[in-house]
Parts: structure tokens; C-alpha cells; sequence
């Protein structure tokens, strides 16, 4: 049976071994998926007897992320430019395979919900370390990006490190209000401290919007602000969540699940 875990800290509110269990289910796979809780202190050691003991490969959330990215040995293209990994893969000669699943599973939600056009003018909010983590399909994808985010040099550093990959600029709220977005991506970590960035009504009602954070019924804060706005068009990172297991899945177990049941599953069990 080949294992894997999901590490992090808190790890118990964790839906990715549910997740795995289910695309296990569908593809017949023996696999065993568990949670574990990282130790701030002792998570390289941890990760280590981890592999000794056997296991194939892991998913790392926070707050390890960078952490396990200067554990592995190789790495995807996404991941090199996220500089932190989601996903971590036990090659044959025993070394670790790093990679950043969660742009591709942004963009493989987007799809889904037939979100994604090329050139489509797409705001960013936020520069941390989820904007760093999907710019790189996004803008493959062939979006045009604006990034927003309260700490403009952390924008601006962002915008030259992927210039070389598509079309992305920043944008400070003064030219958010002036300029026309089709859709919003939020990738602040603000929705966590129950807050969200306060963009114009207008463009909230008019544009499609993106939350990575994801809750019950949608509620995340941001979501929240945007039915307020009046808009009908929003969606929350449930999606792009089973996105992510999909793509760290098919590099483990060598075939892609498919997302819609699993996703679907998981609503009803939230409700
Ligand atoms: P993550 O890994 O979730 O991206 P992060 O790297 O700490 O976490 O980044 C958090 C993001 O949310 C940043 O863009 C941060 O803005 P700053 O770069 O200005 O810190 C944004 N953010 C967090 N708290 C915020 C707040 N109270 N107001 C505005 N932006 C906030």
C-alpha cells in the first residue's frame, strides 16, 4: 500500500486526507492518506523518518511550506519560481521531487467553471506567498495580471520576478478604480482575520470573483463583501483545493482523478 500524509500546523480541520481517500475510492488505488501535525521545531527530522519508513510522497501546508521546499532535491518549474512546495515526491533513487500544485489547480477550477480566457484582465490581491504560489500557471494560462497589495514593494518584486512569463503590472486602489477587470482573484490571507481588502461596490457587482480561502456555503469574508456588493458572480477555493490533491495525485500514483465527484462529495459533506 503506498502512504502519504498532509503535514502542517494545525493540521486536524485538514480536508486533504478525505479528499485523497476519495480519489483512492475512484481509481481503485490501495492507498492509505493520513494527517500529520509537524513539530515547529523538529518538522525537517520528522520529514525524514517519514521517507525512511517508506512513504511515497506528502502534501505540505502551512506553515512549512518554504521549509520543505529546502528539503527537496529537484523541482518543478512552478515550484522553483513559488519558492515553497505543496507537494513533495520520494523519486526511485530515494531523493525528493518538489513541485507547487495549487496554480494548477487555480487554473484547472477556473476552467471548470469556464472562468478561464485568455488575455481576460484579472486582479490579484495580495503578494504573499499564495500570489507567488500561482502566478506562474496563471499567466501561462495567458491571463493579464494586475496585483494588488498593501505593501507595494512586495507587489513590485513579484511583477518583475514573472514578467518574463506573460503580461503582469501592479496596481495601487486609485487605478483599481479607474481600470476594468473581468475577474478577482483574492489570495490575502486577510479572510483569516475575518477581513477583507474593501475594493468599489461597482466593480464588485461587475466582475467575476475568486476566493482562495474557502468556507461553508461560501462565507468566506470576502465573499461575503461581495454578495453585500451585489454580486452573483463569486466563487470560493473549494474548487482549486481538490484541484491541487488532483495534480499531487496523478504525480504519485501516475493517473489524474477526476475532480467533479470528489468536489461535489465534499459540499455535501459540508453542509
Ligand atoms: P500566504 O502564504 O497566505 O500568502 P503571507 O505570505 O504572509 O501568507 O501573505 C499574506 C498576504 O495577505 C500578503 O499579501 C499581505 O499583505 P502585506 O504583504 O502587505 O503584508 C496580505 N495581508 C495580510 N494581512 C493583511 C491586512 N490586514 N491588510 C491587507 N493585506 C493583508
Amino acid at each position: 500500500m503506498n502512504q502519504y500524509a498532509v503535514w502542517g500546523n494545525p493540521i486536524a480541520q485538514s480536508k486533504s486526507p478525505r479528499i485523497h481517500q476519495l480519489f483512492g475510492l475512484q481509481t481503485q488505488r490501495n492507498i492509505e492518506y493520513v494527517a500529520k501535525l509537524g513539530d515547529e521545531i523538529t518538522f525537517e527530522q520528522q520529514l525524514a523518518e517519514f521517507f525512511q519508513l517508506g512513504a511515497k510522497g506528502c502534501n505540505i501546508t502551512s506553515p512549512f511550506k518554504e521549509r520543505a521546499f529546502a528539503l527537496a532535491d529537484k523541482y518543478s518549474d512552478s515550484c522553483l519560481l513559488a519558492e515553497s512546495c505543496n507537494t513533495l515526491k520520494r523519486l526511485e533513487d530515494g531523493s525528493l521531487y518538489a513541485d507547487n500544485t495549487d496554480g494548477k489547480g487555480l487554473v484547472a477550477d477556473l476552467k471548470r467553471l469556464g472562468w478561464l480566457k485568455v488575455g481576460q484582465k484579472t486582479l490579484v490581491l495580495g503578494a504573499g506567498g499564495a500570489t507567488k504560489g500561482v502566478l506562474l500557471p496563471l499567466l501561462q494560462a495567458g491571463l493579464e495580471i494586475s496585483i494588488y497589495n498593501r505593501t507595494e514593494d512586495k507587489a513590485v518584486i513579484l511583477a518583475e520576478k514573472f514578467t518574463k512569463f506573460g503580461r503582469i503590472q501592479t496596481a495601487c486602489l486609485e487605478e483599481i478604480a479607474e481600470q476594468q477587470f473581468d475577474l478577482i482573484i483574492n489570495a490575502t490571507s486577510l479572510g483569516l482575520q475575518g477581513k477583507y481588502v474593501e475594493l468599489p461596490k461597482s466593480l464588485m457587482a461587475s466582475v467575476k470573483i475568486y476566493d482562495m480561502q474557502y468556507a461553508v456555503g461560501m462565507k468566506t469574508p470576502f465573499l461575503n463583501y461581495a454578495r453585500n456588493c451585489g454580486s452573483t458572480e463569486y466563487q470560493d477555493g473549494l474548487g482549486m483545493l481538490v484541484g491541487q490533491a488532483a495534480f499531487a495525485f496523478a504525480l504519485w500514483e501516475d493517473e489524474f482523478p477526476d475532480i467533479e465527484p470528489v468536489l461535489m462529495q465534499l459540499k455535501q459533506e459540508m453542509q
